[in-house]
């Protein structure tokens, strides 16, 4: 059934579209867009791209669903991506994981409003361990006391 809601097309989406001539083979470069701009990728969103590309509403979910790093809701303002792989686990990424769940009062995947933790799998710093990822950039042999300075030192610089 249509209702109102379904019909009304996310401004931001269709600006991204156009800007793409509508191109159903830069599904991809789209999906990025809008989250880079969003934070996440809307229902609206996601209505929107389908019909302005004249694809079915299950491919591109089929797509969205299929990478891990487009986000279907809101993200923490700070994300720390925690390699949970073997060369990590050696050197104690599970309890760098365990003292920022107790810190932070969020479970590992399981999202969060201010810091949020997500396991990701072999950054390629397998010597450095434990290895984080946080705003695009690699840490090694993080502890506790680092993932809250990368975070007071990224509120320092947006002057938050
Ligand atoms: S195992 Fe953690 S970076 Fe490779």
């Amino acid at each position: 059934m249509t209702t109102l809601l379904n019909t009304i097309e996310h401004a931001f989406a269709k600006k991204v579209c156009v800007a793409h001539h509508d191109r159903s083979d830069e599904l991809l470069e789209i999906l990025h867009e809008i989250q880079k701009e969003e934070g996440f990728l809307s229902d609206a969103a996601l209505r929107t791209i389908s019909k302005s590309l004249n694809l079915s509403r299950a491919e591109v979910h089929g797509v969205v669903s299929f990478y891990h790093d487009f986000k279907r809701e809101k993200q923490a303002e700070n994300v720390i991506k925690i390699c949970r792989a073997e060369a990590c686990q050696a050197v104690g990424v599970n309890e760098l994981i365990r003292d920022a769940e107790s810190y932070y009062g969020v479970k590992l995947d399981n999202g969060g409003d201010t810091v949020s933790l997500e396991s990701i799998f072999c950054l390629g710093n397998c010597a450095l361990g434990p290895a984080v990822l946080y705003n695009n950039n690699l840490y090694g042999r993080v502890s506790l006391s680092e993932i809250q300075n990368m975070i007071k030192f990224n509120k320092e610089v947006q002057g938050q």
